[in-house]
């Protein structure tokens, strides 16, 4: 494989940029600096180093969106184009939605191919956490930060883990969630006679929207896809 074609494909950046960084030195292939960006490799048994970080190969595609309104996070045709419509046309048809964002909530969600991150992005016991910034229709009374810190009953035998609740506004709040049950915002402030207005999310672990457009989406960098590893525990478990 060629060596700007290895760090493209682990979001390093456009060609060009990662031309530049390997012509800058902080390429090097089985400890030799590598300055040509055309350098043909076997990338399954030599070592390339970024500023002598090892760095594994990885096949695979990984994408953040700026969720608008109005978009389903399932590749169900239901009554709303899919978000898969919104990411470039490359990938839209490699990429699976990692979690779901009901239709009328905008905001940061990921898509990736790489279905062992995908699953241990969504799973219960990994607890990665996400923010969400909701408007309510009335104020906030101060005592939802201790209720849902001890978690909610929301219905049908349900009681959503323990919630970070932050007031920003009278009527805003930014909501920490450590799993994603159906609604789960909606009805955990339902459950003290509250309705959502606006639901965005802001932060999916350490990955936010900031920089796109609503309906915006790009690639992961690669130290993005990095932390994501650690935090799922990956990291360790590369063959
Ligand atoms: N909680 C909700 O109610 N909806 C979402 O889309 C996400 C969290």
């Amino acid at each position: 494989m060629r060596l700007d074609k290895f760090l493209s494909d682990l979001n390093f950046g456009s060609r060009k940029r990662v031309k530049k960084l390997i012509k800058a030195g902080h390429v090097k292939v089985n400890d030799e600096v590598i300055t040509d960006s055309s350098f043909d490799f076997d990338e399954n048994n030599e070592v390339v180093k970024y500023d002598d970080e090892v760095l594994e190969y990885s096949p695979f595609v990984y994408l953040a969106l700026n969720k608008p309104k109005d978009y389903i996070s399932s590749t169900i045709d239901e009554l709303y184009p899919s978000i898969v419509n919104l990411v470039d046309p490359m990938y839209a048809k490699r990429v699976r939605i990692v979690g779901r964002l009901d239709a009328d909530t905008t905001g940061i969600i990921l898509l990736t191919d790489d279905g062992r991150l995908n699953n241990r992005l969504t799973h219960p016991n990994r607890s990665i956490s996400k923010i969400y910034r909701v408007t309510l229709n009335h104020d906030i009374p101060e005592k939802l930060i201790e209720e849902f810190a001890k978690g909610v009953d929301i219905g049908k035998g349900e009681i959503t883990r323990p919630a970070e609740l932050k007031i920003v506004a009278p009527n805003v709040a930014d909501v920490t969630l450590k799993e994603g049950k159906y609604h789960e915002i909606k009805r955990m402030f339902n459950r003290f006679d509250l309705d959502v207005i606006e639901l965005d999310r802001l932060l999916f672990g350490p990955i936010s929207y900031e920089g796109l457009e609503v309906g915006e989406s790009r690639k992961l960098t690669h130290e993005e896809v990095e932390k994501l590893m650690k935090l799922t525990g990956l990291d360790k478990e590369r063959l």
